[in-house]
C-alpha cells in the first residue's frame, strides 16, 4: 500500500471493539488495515478521513444518481425538515410523488412507501403471495434482493455449491436462516431458458412470485439475453404468477422509467430504492392497481418511517430534476465513453475480458469471453480484477472491492473524471499483472 491510510487503521481498531467487523454492513469490511473510513463526499469524488481523494465509482451501492450532496435536492429537504419530519399522517407532497412515479414508471399504477429496498421487495413479496394464495417464490442464482431471511439463497455462495443446473439447491447466504424457509423458495441459473421452464412444468402453479433483478446488478451487471424477460413475462401470464422486478438498483438511473423502459418490458409489480432519493431514506413498491389495490383490505403494510419527510421531499426533487433535465442522458453518454475507454485497455494489454450491465452501472469479468450467469462469472478471474482495483485505489479512483458490485456512474461525474480514470485504470493495469 503506497497511500497513507493510518487514520483509517486507527479509527477500525477502535470500531471493531464497538461494532462488529468495525462496519455497520458486512458489505463495507474490504480486510484489516484496508478499509477506508470516510471522512466527507461532494460531487462524484470522496475523501477518507485520512485525506485521501477518490473518484468515487461506488456512489453508496447505488443511490448517488445527481451527485454526492447534490445542493437542489440538499435545500429542498434542509428547507422542509424545519416543518416537521415524521408526522403519521399522509401529506400532499406524497401523493405528488405517487403521481410522479405513475407517471415515470408505466407499471406502477399504484405505489406505497418503504424506506429500503429490502423492505420495498419484502412488501411486493407478500402481496404476491396474498393475491396468488400461493406460497413459493422463484428467485435467479446471484441476484441479491435485500437481507431477510426468505430471499437470502444462493446470492453470494460459491457457485459450486448451487449443484448441477439441472436440479439447483438455494444455498443460504448466512447462517440463521430458518430451514422452514428453505421449503419457500426455488432457485434457478440466470438466463436458463430451459431449467426455468423445466421448473415452472413441476411447480408452476404453486409459485407466487418470479422475483428478479433486470440485469445482475449484484453479479457484475450480468446482462439479459435477449428474449430472456421476456421469456419470464410470457411464463408468468401462462402459470398466474405475479413478475416482480426488482428496480432497487436500475430504477431511476437506466432511464427515467428504469429498467422496464430500457428493456422495453412490463412486470406486474416493481421494487424501488436507492437513486429515487439520491442518498436520501425511501423506497417504493408498486404494480397493477389490481393486486395492490388488495393491501389494506386483508392485507398488512406499514412502516413508521415509510413517509419520512426528508426522503419524500428528497425523492420528489430527484424526479423532478430527472424529468426536467437530461441527467441520465449525459450520465449514459459518460458511461459509454468509461466502458470503451476500459475495453481499449484491456485490448491494448491482451487480457480477455467481457463488460456487462447498463453505462451507467457496469462490470466486467477478467479472463472469459462472455458471462450468462453467476456459474459463468465464478470462472472468471476474481484476483486480478481485485489486483487492479487495489491499485486504482491508491491512486484516487475507487470502484467496490468486491467484483460483484458494479461501477456506478453518476451525472456529477466529468469528462475530466473519465480521463483521469482511464489514465489510472491503463496504470493499474499494468501494475497489476506485474503483481
Ligand atoms: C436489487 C436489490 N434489491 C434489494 C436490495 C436491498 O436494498 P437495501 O440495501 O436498501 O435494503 C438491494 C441492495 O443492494 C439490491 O441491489
Amino acid at each position: 500500500m503506497t497511500h497513507n491510510m493510518s487514520k483509517s487503521q486507527e479509527l477500525q481498531k477502535k470500531a471493531q471493539q464497538l461494532i462488529p467487523l468495525g462496519v455497520n454492513s458486512n458489505f463495507r469490511y474490504w480486510g484489516d488495515g484496508i478499509t477506508p473510513y470516510v471522512q466527507k463526499a461532494k460531487g462524484s469524488h470522496l475523501w477518507d478521513v485520512d485525506g485521501n481523494e477518490y473518484i468515487d465509482y461506488r456512489l453508496a451501492f447505488g443511490p448517488i444518481i445527481l451527485g454526492h450532496s447534490y445542493d437542489e435536492v440538499d435545500n429542498a429537504v434542509a428547507e422542509a425538515i424545519h416543518n416537521g419530519t415524521m408526522c403519521a399522517m399522509t401529506s400532499a407532497l406524497e401523493v405528488e410523488l405517487a403521481q410522479r412515479i405513475k407517471d415515470m414508471c408505466p407499471c406502477c399504477e399504484m405505489s406505497r412507501l418503504a424506506c429500503s429496498g429490502t423492505e420495498a421487495t419484502q412488501h411486493a413479496l407478500r402481496v404476491a403471495r396474498a393475491y396468488t394464495g400461493r406460497e413459493l417464490v422463484l428467485k435467479f442464482e446471484g441476484n441479491y434482493h435485500g437481507f431477510y431471511d426468505y430471499m437470502l439463497f444462493s446470492t453470494y455462495a460459491p457457485a459450486e455449491t448451487y449443484n448441477n443446473r439441472r436440479n439447483p439447491t438455494p444455498v443460504p447466504s448466512s447462517s440463521g436462516i430458518p430451514k422452514a424457509l428453505h421449503s419457500l423458495v426455488l432457485t434457478c441459473p440466470f438466463n436458463d431458458f430451459e431449467q426455468l421452464d423445466r421448473m415452472l412444468k413441476t411447480y408452476g402453479y404453486q409459485i407466487a412470485a418470479i422475483i428478479t433483478e433486470p440485469c445482475q446488478g449484484n453479479c457484475a451487471g450480468i446482462d439479459p439475453a435477449p428474449g430472456w424477460l421476456e421469456f419470464i413475462r410470457k411464463k408468468c401470464d401462462e402459470y398466474g404468477i405475479v413478475f416482480i422486478l426488482d428496480e432497487v438498483k436500475s430504477g431511476f438511473r437506466f432511464a427515467n422509467g428504469g429498467a422496464q423502459e430500457w428493456y422495453k418490458i412490463k412486470p406486474d409489480m416493481a421494487t424501488y430504492a436507492k437513486a429515487m432519493g439520491n442518498g436520501y431514506p425511501l423506497a417504493m413498491f408498486g404494480g397493477k392497481k389490481e393486486i395492490m389495490s388488495i393491501i389494506g383490505h386483508g392485507v398488512a403494510q406499514g412502516g413508521t418511517y415509510n413517509n419520512n419527510m426528508p426522503g419524500v421531499v428528497a425523492a420528489n426533487k430527484v424526479l423532478e430534476i430527472l424529468q426536467r433535465e437530461p441527467i441520465i442522458k449525459t450520465i449514459i453518454k459518460r458511461g459509454t465513453r468509461l466502458m470503451d475507454g476500459l475495453k481499449k485497455i484491456f485490448e491494448e494489454y491482451g487480457v480477455p475480458v467481457a463488460f456487462s450491465g447498463h453505462p451507467t452501472m457496469f462490470s466486467y469479468a477478467i479472463g472469459v469471453e462472455k458471462v450468462t450467469c453467476q456459474r459463468d462469472w465464478a470462472e472468471s478471474e476474481r484476483d486480478l480484477y481485485l489486483k487492479i482495483v487495489d491499485v486504482a485505489i491508491e491512486k484516487g479512483v475507487m470502484p467496490d472491492h468486491d467484483p460483484r458490485e458494479p461501477w456506478f456512474l453518476c451525472y456529477s461525474h466529468s469528462e475530466a473524471d473519465i480521463d483521469k480514470t482511464l489514465e489510472v485504470m491503463r496504470d493499474a493495469l499494468k501494475l497489476a499483472k506485474r503483481k
